[in-house]
This record gives C-alpha cells, structure tokens and sequence, in this order.
C-alpha cells in the first residue's frame, strides 16, 4: 500500500507538474517480472540523454535501477518516486521503470499520466500469456497508449522471436518494430554499472544499436 501510494500519486504529480513544460513522459511496465523492463529503461535514458536531460524514475521496491546507477557511470539521473516528484519538470525527457505486476487501478494511472506505455515481453509462452492478459485488462480501462516491445529473443535455431512476431501481428497487437535480442553484454552493463556499449564484449555494440534504434523508433 505504502508503495502504491508513493508510486502512483508521484506519477500524477510528475503528470500535473510536468505539463505546462513539455516534458515526454514514458512508463515502462509488464504484468510478468523479469522481462527486461529495467534494463529497457535504463538504455532508452541513456539514449535520451543525447537529445535533452533526462530522468530515470525508479518506481520499483527493488530499487534495480537505482542500483545499476549506483557507481555514478551513467549520463542521466536516477531517482526514487519521492525525490522525483519535485524534480521532473526541470527534465526534458522522463522514463518511469515500475514494479512487475501492477494491478488494474495502478495500470489506469499509469496509463493515464504517461505519453507512452511500453510493454516489454520475452517471446516464450509463459511471458505471452501474461502480456496478452495484460493487453486485455488495458482494453478493458481503455488504454490506447501503450506498444509492445520483443525482449530477449534467443538466438536460432530458436523460433520463439519469429512465432511471437507472427502471434503479435495475427492478434493487430501496437509492438515496436524493433526487436531486442538476447546477449549477455546486457547483464555485464547493468553488474558494472554502465550502458551496454561501454562493456568490452563482441555483442556490445550491437546490443546498444538496439535501443538506439528503439528510442529513434519513439521520437
Ligand atoms: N536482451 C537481453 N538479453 C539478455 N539478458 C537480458 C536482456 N534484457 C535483460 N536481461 C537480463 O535479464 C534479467 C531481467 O532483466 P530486467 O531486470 O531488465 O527485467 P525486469 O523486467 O526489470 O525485472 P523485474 O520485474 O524483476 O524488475 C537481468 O539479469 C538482465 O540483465
Ligand atoms: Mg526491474
């Protein structure tokens, strides 16, 4: 209770606060944990930050993104719910990164206080079966905002990118265009505290070209 007080009442007021400025606001949220929401919104900041400052939100108990900022390596702020109600309108780009499993009235807030809504699954069964649960409690409060994003797709001769890609399109279901693949420079980013281009492994740059294109995706 306590966090969906601070969470969500700070969303409203990063919303109330932030109008008048233009400030782009966009939530990152998935009803399934580990799906790479964080390492989502860690990597679009860090991609926004080129274009203007940007603020990183960490909506999460778990404080995952507070954490990978800890070592001060990344070019954008991070800051809890309470911190960032007063900051955000001196941002110009914010991204909130929130707790798994948000029920229906956190949705709606949500949902209703961001630009954007993006939902992060991986392509495996499981993880579908949440996001489409999901997508139907966001029809069923009349959400429109939101997109999917693919994470996480294996590498072949796995077809489970391929078959979510066609699941996603059959269902008229808004997703990215952009896919992002599973490497391993993604876990050594968020162990040493930086974005995934500055690791020192052959996937790096690839995996930072990814968010790069999904950030250009969203502007
Ligand atoms: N594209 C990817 N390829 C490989 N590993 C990834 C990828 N994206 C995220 N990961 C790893 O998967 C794990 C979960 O990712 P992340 O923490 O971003 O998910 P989350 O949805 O924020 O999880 P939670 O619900 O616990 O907050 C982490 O160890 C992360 O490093
Ligand atoms: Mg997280």
């Amino acid at each position: 209770m306590y966090n969906r007080i601070t969470t969500y009442t700070t969303i409203c007021l990063i919303r109330f606060l932030c109008y008048a400025v233009g400030v782009m606001i966009i939530t990152i949220a998935s009803f399934k944990g580990g799906v790479g929401k964080t390492t989502t919104a860690v990597h679009l900041a860090g991609f926004l930050s080129k274009k203007g400052k940007t603020l990183l939100v960490d909506g999460d108990p778990n404080r995952s993104s507070s954490d990978w900022a800890a070592a001060g390596l990344l070019p954008f702020s991070v800051m809890d719910e309470e911190q960032a109600g007063a900051e955000a309108r001196n941002f110009k780009h914010v991204i909130i990164d929130t707790k798994a499993r948000p029920d229906e009235s956190d949705l709606k807030e949500l949902a209703a206080h961001t630009d954007l809504l993006i939902v992060p699954t991986t392509p495996d069964a499981l993880a579908l079966k949440a996001t489409l649960k999901m997508l139907a409690t966001l029809r069923g409060i009349n959400v429109v905002n939101y997109k999917l994003l693919l994470t996480m797709i294996p590498p072949p001769p796995s077809h489970d990118g391929a078959d979510a890609v066609e699941l996603i399109k059959n269902s008229q279901l808004p997703s990215f265009k952009t896919q992002i693949k599973r490497y391993a420079s993604y876990k050594k980013a968020a162990l040493q505290g930086v974005l995934v281009g500055e690791v020192r492994d052959r996937s790096a740059k690839t995996a930072a070209a990814a968010y790069e294109q999904l950030a250009k995706e969203i502007l």
